[in-house]
């Protein structure tokens, strides 16, 4: 199972075109069985950005596309149009993998929160996938990421997610947000977040970049591509200071 995991593409003023058509043709060629979209697909959830982010996103080839919406994405009423341009589904099987949606956005606010109602839904969704790979993707980032600066737009009750996903012993998190790639290992789960593949505004990592995420025999190989550039171990980002030199494509 091939999973790509693009984010934060941010149709507007800041969005980078050249980068992001790239990096489509690069994920077209891997074939990828699912791509999952982490949210602010548009800057300010006007509906002229949803259609420029439809007609860009309509280029990508795969099984399972699923969309993610971020804060972004719920600027100016957004979340009424975001659910008619990228409806989706909160649970997606795909061979032995379940792919389980939160929702951390909210109208008008940059910082996330999912909810005690929606913390109880997903350890109830999830006892029924005891035996599957479980993956869990959300916009907000759940932890700190480092070289982001100051960080007061995480989501509010991030205790309390991650006791819910590690309760329900969940593989891995995909989330964005941040602009800035990353993973942490919690336990037994891998939290990998996602830089982002066309928005200029970039945190402490300055490439567009998408993940890459092979799932095989109960394994997770999780690694960063730059776009028009090459596979970086995520042991390897915060080593990697010539990239900060480096032009985004
Ligand atoms: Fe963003
Ligand atoms: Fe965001």
């Amino acid at each position: 199972m091939l999973i790509v995991q693009i984010s934060d593409i941010h149709c507007g003023p800041m969005f980078n075109g050249d980068s992001f058509r790239t990096a489509v043709e690069e994920i077209n060629s891997l074939s990828p069985d699912l791509i999952v979209v982490t949210g602010d697909l548009t800057e300010e959830g006007i509906r002229a950005q949803f259609l420029k982010a439809e007609g860009e996103l309509k280029a990508l080839r795969a099984e399972r596309v699923i969309y993610i919406s971020g804060n972004h994405d719920y600027r100016s009423t957004g979340y009424l149009l975001f659910r008619e341009f990228f409806p989706f589904n909160q649970v997606t099987e795909a061979g032995d993998v379940v792919i389980v949606v939160l929702s951390s956005a909210r109208p008008d606010r940059d910082d996330g929160e999912v909810g005690h109602r929606q913390n109880l839904w997903l350890e109830d969704t999830l006892a029924k996938y005891r035996d599957w790979m479980k993956v869990v993707a959300i916009h907000h980032h759940i932890i700190p990421v480092p070289d982001t600066g100051a960080d007061q737009i995480t989501i509010i009750d991030a205790g309390d997610v991650l006791r819910s996903l590690v309760r329900s012993k969940v593989d891995l998190v995909l989330c964005g947000h941040r602009h800035r790639p990353w993973r942490w290992m919690i336990e037994n789960m891998q939290v990998v977040h996602a830089g982002s593949v066309s928005c200029e505004k970039l945190r402490g990592f300055f490439h567009h970049s998408y993940n890459v995420i092979e799932i095989k025999d109960k394994k997770i190989d999780a690694k960063l591509k730059i776009v028009g550039g090459e596979y970086v171990d995520f042991k390897d980002v915060i080593n990697k200071r010539e990239h900060i030199k480096a032009q985004t494509s």
